[in-house]
């Protein structure tokens, strides 16, 4: 392996950014430069030239993205530029150069409800602003020429940031009984995990474990096991000893502006094979990022 590996992370403010950040000190082969929206908007094309175009980055890993799936349905314009312009702007910057590029992309551009696991080659058809934005992206970035790994990931929870289960302990401790969808099936992704699965594959590429041309391709991530969001809701409310009863609803007495897929569930046959990585259960994952949370 090289001597130490250079990493740009940006939207290091983000619950996947901020992991990076968390977990850096564990390793002294690689060298971290992060850069939060205050300090590199990937919306302003010079700045990002000016960051990564000397190649001096072995990886760029995009942690930015506009995640906000409801308020995309009318900011538009905002949410297209972050999540799908922006990726031109850093291609450009890269071409060129050797550095790799790892970005992050959404269950959401499949949905489908076939009630198998989602395969990497099966339709996308996503349905909002959000999701389109996102595939969008991916589509740019697959049809530049860089090297660039991307990961479909879902259900993205952290201790940092704005998630689903910070959201759930809240409404536990003010709340005697919630509503949850249970018709919305998937796994959350620790975002801690998912970030040290990153760091993991850089690793295996430094060291020439895997073939290089297995990076340049796209991977499904997030834990193993199929629950709802009413399922999750219920075990954290048991984990944190909440008193609070949660009821299952459905998906049509909850209207929201973006729709959600109803199967989200992935298939990660094809990141642990080629990565020799092992996935977590659902619970084991929830488990740890409780105990994160505190
Ligand atoms: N969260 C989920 O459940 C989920 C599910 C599937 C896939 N993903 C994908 O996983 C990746 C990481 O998600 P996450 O949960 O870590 O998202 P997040 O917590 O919303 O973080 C995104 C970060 O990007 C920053 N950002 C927004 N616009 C930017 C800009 N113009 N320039 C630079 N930074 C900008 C945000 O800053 P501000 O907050 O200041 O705007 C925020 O710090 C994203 O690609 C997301 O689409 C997430």
């Amino acid at each position: 392996m090289s001597s130490s590996i250079n990493i740009a992370i940006l939207g290091a403010n983000g619950q996947l950014g901020q992991e990076f950040k968390w977990m850096a000190p564990q390793y002294r082969d690689i060298h971290f430069e992060f850069y939060s929206k205050n300090q590199l908007d990937i919306l302003d094309a010079n700045a990002i030239n000016n960051a990564l175009s000397s190649g001096a980055f072995d990886y760029v890993i995009n942690c930015a993205a506009y995640t906000k799936v409801d308020a995309a349905e009318q900011e538009s314009a905002l949410c297209f530029a972050v999540n799908t312009e922006a990726c031109h702007s850093i291609v450009d910057a890269l071409k060129g150069t050797k550095t790799r590029l790892i970005h992050f992309s959404s269950d959401y551009v499949y949905h489908t409800y076939n009630r198998f696991p989602l395969k990497e080659n099966d339709i996308t058809q996503p349905q909002g602003i959000y999701a389109q934005s996102k595939l969008q992206g991916e589509q740019i970035l697959r049809g530049s020429g860089i090297p660039v790994l991307i990961l479909r990931t879902s259900w993205v929870i952290s201790s940092f940031g704005h998630n689903f289960v910070k959201t759930m302990m809240r409404l536990g401790k003010e709340k005697s009984s919630i509503n949850v969808v249970n018709d919305q099936y998937g796994t959350p992704t620790y975002a801690r995990d998912l970030a040290e699965k990153v760091l993991d594959i850089i690793q295996k590429i430094e060291s020439k474990q895997i073939d290089e041309s297995s990076f340049n391709d796209t991977y499904n991530y997030a834990s193993e096991g199929i629950i709802t969001w009413y399922d999750l809701a219920s075990q954290i409310m048991t984990e944190k000893g909440l008193n609070c009863t949660v009821q299952p609803i459905s998906s049509s007495s909850f209207p929201t502006l973006a729709k959600r897929p109803y199967w989200s569930v992935m298939s990660k046959h094809k990141i642990t094979r080629t990565f020799g990585i092992k996935v977590p259960h659902w619970y084991t994952v929830l488990k740890g990022c409780l105990n994160n949370i505190g």
